[in-house]
């Protein structure tokens, strides 16, 4: 019995892409759910306890970490949340609970705009699963904090402060922060939060994107005039590309925002930036993007298997709102996505990576930071892309 534990674990973790392949889905999730739970006991155990982890490097060969105000400070929560949702694991609650209590501070936090990112995939999660108050009351103190960066001369919210080359920027990510607004208005808060998130949107689906569907990365603002100064790029390959994670949050940003509101423009906004990645001729057939659809050197640039995360999680969440044909054809994506992302190529073999699970992640390829590295983001996606599968698609 032993053995047969031991060589289905073997073959269930990474290191038999075939069996991936093969597997059926409900199979490959619950094997890799199960697997993520001991690799996040494992990640635990290699950061310290007023940090967080941010990446594992292969060349540097260790993990590193980020204080809580970093942008990704509230995935690694969110993950061991969504770990525990299914696996009813104690110690993975744990471990979420501890972590959670260094990052609460940061509901008042107004640096950026990333609060979403960082107090919603973590303390919405634990609020969702566990309903304790207080974990709702850090959710709406925290969409408070963001309604700071909301410029009315743009009607947008502000991304990041000004630097050396932006005056005010807006990038396309800012859609995914919108959860944050939408949901805490919807639970409590005030209604200017979702008429922010509303407004927010409605001015990226004008200005964000080219006629084919995809997006700019950047666009930089006047605030005396409201004016638009230009439309460029920060991590992608050039400022007319269509940077790979950036058309990946735009995807999410309005499925979730249709989600929310029910508006048919958002719907169909997000199918068709779907039929803009689906159909683009540099997307690869297992269906995880080069880190930029234009990146120099294709097929030898690197991938971004984040994108690809985001990108399956979205098309799941997409294919519940629309027709038959539709659906199979994006549960379809998402499943290839899936199961490339859970083979040997980049899911982590058992205490690997420091304990993070998916490898060949791009964090900022101009800015040579976080190239070919695990990332929080790409793992939350991923076991988010799994548990979706599970509870949407699996018997139906
Ligand atoms: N700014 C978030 C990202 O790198 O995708």
């Amino acid at each position: 019995m032993k053995i047969i534990t031991t060589l289905a674990f073997t073959v269930l973790c990474g290191v038999n892409s075939y069996a991936q392949q093969t597997l059926n889905m409900d199979s490959l999730i619950d094997a890799n759910l199960k697997f993520a739970a001991k690799q996040y006991k494992l990640l635990e155990k290699n950061v310290p306890n007023n940090l967080m982890p941010r990446n594992f490097n292969p060349a540097k060969g260790k993990v590193e970490t980020s204080d809580t105000k970093w942008w990704c400070s509230g995935f690694f929560h969110g993950t061991l949340w969504h770990i525990y949702e299914y696996t009813k694991d104690e110690q993975i609650k744990q471990i979420a609970e501890k972590r959670l209590s260094i990052l609460e501070k940061e509901k008042h936090f107004t640096g950026n705009h990333d609060l979403g990112f960082m107090m919603f995939n973590s303390f919405g999660n634990a609020y969702r699963i566990t309903g304790k108050p207080e974990y709702k009351e850090a959710v709406i103190t925290a969409a408070s904090s963001l309604t700071t960066r909301y410029r009315p001369a743009i009607q947008s919210i502000q991304s990041w402060d000004s630097n050396k080359v932006l005056k005010c920027p807006v990038i396309i990510d800012n859609m995914m922060n919108l959860e944050l607004l939408y949901w805490a208005s919807n639970n409590g808060g005030s209604s200017k939060f979702r008429d922010i998130a509303v407004t927010h949107a409605n001015s990226t689906l004008k200005r964000h994107f080219r006629p084919d569907y995809s997006s700019y990365h950047v666009l930089d603002y006047d605030l005396n005039t409201g004016q638009i100064i230009k439309r460029v790029t920060w991590q992608g390959a050039a400022d007319s590309s269509a940077w790979s994670r950036g058309q990946a949050w735009g995807l999410y940003g309005f499925t979730m925002m249709y989600r929310f509101s029910h508006n048919k423009t958002y719907l169909k906004q997000a199918r068709n930036i779907a039929n803009f990645l689906l159909n683009h001729p540099n997307l690869p057939s297992d269906k995880i993007p080069y880190w930029d659809f234009n990146a120099k050197g294709i097929p030898n640039a690197h991938r971004d298997a984040s994108a690809g995360a985001i990108m399956a999680s979205a098309f799941l969440e997409l294919g519940q709102h629309v027709k038959k044909a539709e659906r199979k054809k994006l549960v379809a994506a998402a499943e290839e996505i899936i199961r490339a992302l859970s083979s040997s190529e980049y899911l982590s073999r058992p205490g690997e990576c420091g304990g993070f699970l998916i490898k060949h992640n791009v964090g900022s390829m101009p800015h040579n930071s976080e190239v070919d590295v695990s990332l929080t983001y790409a793992d939350y996606y991923y076991i988010e892309a799994l548990l979706r599968y599970k509870n949407w698609y699996m018997g139906k």
